[in-house]
């Protein structure tokens, strides 16, 4: 043993001792991309991947995955990070190590189809900021929404991996849909389209060992380009599906570094290595210099995000992937979408309804976007439907994958749900049969126009058209035309201590005496702060308001281990989706998650209505603050009929202004929650009195968006 307490690896890492060996496995790392994006919501920033950049450039990854998914939308949205630069950045302490992104087909890294003149200038952007290899998927295995971006790749000079969505309909792969025929038969499609490599894209962690064996043998078979494994470690099975996919000859496989791996995320590094050292597939890595990785990782880096981290959980996997194949992210997506709208004790229905509305919606793989698609609309039959009518609110992206956007699904939609979401459809009723983006209007000189002088680069161009509403805001921070909003600043290592030090005085039982002596308890301000203290099993809610510089602590609240569903802080719930509120720290909301008052700035109105106050919905409010005011709304002070938000969310556009005439039924505002577009539609004939919001805003359930009169 050596001092340090670790087995000495000079042996094993000894030339002598330690052959190379014939066929090496190779690794992509996911660390500093899918990593962080599975377990604290894409928050990672880029100064805390610099400290381990180089070291992890020595390891010898066939590639180092660290951009595209959702890192380019949370960067900008959260993080006050230009999601360019991080290339840039990272490139300069990469030296050798290939850099991997995870592009989204057409979507490229948003949640829709965009204009083949914005696609082929992202792609571009992406190659010349310093991008290698560009994993690209289609969440329907359409490759008609490749056929854009490949040649631009291509022309690049740069390596397209072609991705197959890996999805099942039973417990194990077959059935009648995701058959191995199936998957040979994609793997095929990427081999003529000129795929370098071939990825099967496990992103819920469904694929069984013994199923990973048979398809990589298979595919081994009958394509030539290297097959590349990506199966999320969600349900378990994962560390031994990554060794069944070694004995049948996988030649990539991706990890994580330990503090990065397992739940929803990857299996890691390093048990792997070990595994197959002296073995034939031997990655050659240095086990020390991952170790000394590891350890920054452990001590300087993790402590700013563990906040983020779902610590309610004693289990490292999500059984729910067994029993119902929800994948990770879709499942805390759902259960945070349930409890903005007080309805968690849906949740049974909605997992009864959702292979439902899938297999109606065409039997679709559940991945970004098709799993927020599949999602929202179950939880809006659930919470909407009546027992006369189902699909009562339709998401407009619902009506997109109806009309064939989106592309070809596995199976037909259902003709009767496909109907009725087309009824009125802006596009036409008559779906569309050829690949979806020959129906786009280029977008590129409109944004061009839109933006303006904001645009210093064609990066902000293409940032504005990927993101026009929070991609404005973005560039008129990073121009210093608004400050950055708190929200956007980073925790630091001196933020960790402040919260040690609060744990260590409730441990002195120093804040419960202040809170149980509180009968000249002073009035909350505007500026209290919440924080979570956990002791041992026991977590305490501290509310800490400033006064004269001077912390005061308003309350502190012993919270009831077992009371999970109700007080539990809402970002334990949900690793993908932490909505803060009860942090020294604002956190925002995770991508692909509601954006419930309590975490975003204030929704600020210009307009002639007061928006309520928003609302930590989440968590609700400690006792001794039981009286303080509930969001009120204004249908008291307003004559005329209000429209609500039936769920909270950020508001897109509003189609009418006030003094507009408008019927019972038509839109009045378009209202995104969990990435997808409502329209909502005016409950009255009459005309539109005042509007309350304006976009961009966040708005809390019930807000009024508009009085009509
Ligand atoms: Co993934």
């Amino acid at each position: 043993m050596s001092e340090h307490g670790r087995i000495n690896m000079c042996e094993i890492n000894c030339d002598k001792e330690r052959p190379v060996a014939a066929n090496p496995l190779k690794i992509e790392d996911l660390s500093l991309r899918d990593g962080h994006q599975s377990l604290f919501a894409t928050r990672g920033r880029t100064e805390d991947m610099i400290p381990i950049a180089e070291r992890m450039d020595q390891v010898g990854f066939w590639a180092v995955e660290m951009w595209g998914g959702a890192t380019f939308d949370t960067m900008h949205r959260y993080l006050n990070e230009d999601p360019w630069e991080r290339i840039r950045t990272l490139k300069r302490y990469f030296k050798k190590t290939p850099f991997s992104m995870l592009l989204r087909g057409q979507n490229l890294v948003g949640y829709r189809n965009y204009a083949d003149d914005v696609a082929k200038l992202f792609v571009k952007k992406a190659a010349e900021n310093g991008m290698d290899i560009f994993r690209t998927f289609d969440a329907l295995n359409d490759y008609r929404n490749f056929e854009c971006v490949v040649p631009v790749i291509k022309e690049c000079g740069k390596h397209f991996q072609g991705s197959i969505c890996y999805s099942l309909t039973e417990p194990r792969m077959g059935g009648t849909v995701y058959t191995l025929e199936y998957y040979i038969k994609k793997a095929k499609e990427l081999e003529a389209m000129g795929a370098d490599s071939i990825c099967i894209k496990d992103m819920a962690g469904l694929m069984a060992p013994y199923d990973a064996y048979d398809l990589v043998k298979a595919l081994k078979e009958s394509v030539k380009p290297p097959i590349h494994l990506h199966s999320h470690f969600t349900s378990g099975m994962a560390p031994m599906t990554h060794l069944k996919a070694v004995e049948a000859g996988v030649d990539i496989l991706d990890t994580c570094l330990t503090p990065y791996a397992y739940r929803t995320s990857h299996p890691a590094l390093e048990p792997l290595v070990m595994t197959l050292l002296g073995t034939d597939r031997d990655t050659g890595f240095d086990i020390e210099l991952l170790a000394s990785i590891n350890e920054t990782l452990e001590q300087d880096i993790l402590p700013k995000y563990r906040h983020l981290l779902d610590d309610t959980k004693v289990s490292v996997i999500d059984i729910n992937v067994l029993l119902h194949q929800t994948p990770g992210g879709m499942l805390s997506n759902l259960v945070n979408q349930l409890r903005e709208m007080d309805a968690l004790d849906r949740l049974g229905d909605v997992y009864k309804e959702l292979p439902r509305v899938r297999k109606e919606l065409g039997q679709v793989p559940l991945v970004t976007p098709t799993s927020q698609i599949v999602g929202t609309q179950t939880v809006n039959n659930v919470l909407f439907d009546t027992e006369n009518e189902r699909y009562k609110m339709v998401t407009a992206q619902v009506k997109d994958l109806c009309y064939g956007l989106y592309g070809k699904t596995a199976i037909p939609i259902d003709s009767e749900v496909q109907k009725k979401a087309l009824k009125g459809y802006e596009r036409g009723s008559e779906p569309i049969t050829c690949r979806p983006a020959e129906v786009l209007k280029p977008e590129l000189e409109v944004a061009r126009e839109k933006i303006g002088d904001l645009a210093v680069d064609e990066e902000d161009l293409v940032l504005y058209a990927l993101f026009p509403v929070t991609g404005k805001k973005f560039l008129r921070i990073k121009y210093g035309k608004e400050p950055v909003p708190d929200s956007m600043k980073p925790i630091t290592l001196e933020d960790v201590a402040k919260e040690a030090e609060m744990l260590k005085k409730a441990r002195a039982g120093e804040l419960v005496e202040r809170a149980s002596s509180g009968t000249d308890m002073p009035e909350k301000s505007d500026a209290l702060r919440t924080f979570n203290v956990f002791v041992d099993d026991e977590y305490f809610e501290v509310g800490v308001d400033e006064v004269g510089g001077a912390p005061v602590i308003v309350y502190a609240q012993p919270f009831q281990a077992g009371d999970t569903q109700q007080n539990q802080p809402s970002h334990a719930m949900h690793p993908h989706a932490p909505t803060g509120g009860s942090l020294p720290y604002p956190v925002p909301a995770a991508s692909g998650s509601y954006a419930p008052g309590g975490m975003m700035p204030p929704p600020v109105s210009s307009q002639s209505q007061a928006p309520p106050p928003p609302q930590p919905a989440a968590r609700k409010p400690p006792p001794k603050a039981a009286n303080a005011p509930k969001p009120e709304s204004v249908e008291t002070s307003a004559s005329g009929t209000p429209l609500k938000a039936p769920m909270p969310g950020m508001i897109i556009k509003y189609q009418k202004s006030v003094g507009d005439g408008v019927k019972k039924g038509e839109t009045i505002v378009i209202l995104e929650a969990m990435k997808m577009e409502n329209a909502l539609p005016s409950p009255v004939d009459g005309v539109i009195k005042s509007i309350g919001f304006g976009s961009g805003d966040s708005v809390p359930k019930d807000a009024v968006l508009a009085v009509i009169d």
